[in-house]
């Protein structure tokens, strides 16, 4: 968990990898069906393009299908989810269902500054979903992804005005996250500034004191 922009997209990707398990991102999820145009993707996009919650109940029976299917029998990193009181209460409810548990909650800390100067830089590939951003990690050739050589594309809630209710929700909403998972003892805080390499040996090291 992390507010918008704390670097949770660009932290899991290296996390999962590290750990070979798969990154389930539930904003990811509901992009790729906004750009499908399927029901699921027409119903979110009014709330995302607004710096809303996607309803609870929409949410969580997205994230009990996702998480019944076979790559993630073995363990999984959940990136967005959940970002509600009853989403967590839904995920524990999830897990017993499934016979397993929640290992280890990281909370990515960063200054609302620094995020939105992350955000109104960040661009995202269309190809492989990898994550850029035209100052602190930019493409060699503007707007085409080094890595698969698709096209760059700013996501729509990146705007000012969206980015600051984004995070007004963050606080509201999620932040209480952090009593509910702390008082279990599953939470560790990662310091989320500096170099992004930084930050994955942080969370890294951090995982290891659980068994990671
Ligand atoms: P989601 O896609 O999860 O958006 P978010 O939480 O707002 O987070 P972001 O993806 O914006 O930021 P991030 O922390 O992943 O940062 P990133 O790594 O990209 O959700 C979108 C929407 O979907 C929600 O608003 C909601 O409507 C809906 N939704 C999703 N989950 C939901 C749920 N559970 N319940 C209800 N609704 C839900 O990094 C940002 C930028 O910074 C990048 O450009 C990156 O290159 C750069 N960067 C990263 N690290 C560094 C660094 N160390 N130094 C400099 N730059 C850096
Ligand atoms: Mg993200």
């Amino acid at each position: 968990m992390g507010p918008p922009g704390a670097g949770k997209g660009t932290q899991a990707e290296f996390i999962a990898a590290h750990l070979a398990v798969p990154k389930i991102s539930t904003g990811d999820i509901f992009r790729a069906n906004v750009a499908q145009g399927t029901p699921l993707g027409v119903e979110a996009k009014r709330y995302m393009d607004a710096g809303q919650l996607v309803p609870d109940e929409v949410t969580i029976n997205m994230v009990a299908d996702r998480l019944s299917e076979p790559d993630a029998a073995d363990g999984f990193l959940l990136d967005g989810f959940p970002r509600t009181v009853p989403q967590a209460i839904a995920l524990d409810k999830m897990l017993i269902e499934l016979g397993s548990g929640l290992d280890v909650v990281m909370e990515l800390v960063v200054e609302n500054e620094e995020v939105i100067r992350r955000l109104s830089g960040r661009r995202t590939c269309r190809g492989c979903g990898k994550i850029w951003h035209v100052e602190f990690d930019a493409t060699k050739s503007e707007g085409i992804c080094d890595r698969c050589g698709a096209d760059l594309f700013q996501r729509d809630d990146d705007k000012p005005e969206t980015i600051a209710e984004r995070l007004k929700v963050y606080s509201r909403d999620t932040a209480p996250l952090v009593d509910y998972y702390g008082a279990r003892g599953v939470l560790v805080g990662i310091d989320a500034t500096g170099p992004v390499e930084d930050i994955t040996v942080r969370a890294i090291d951090a995982l290891r004191s659980y068994g990671g």
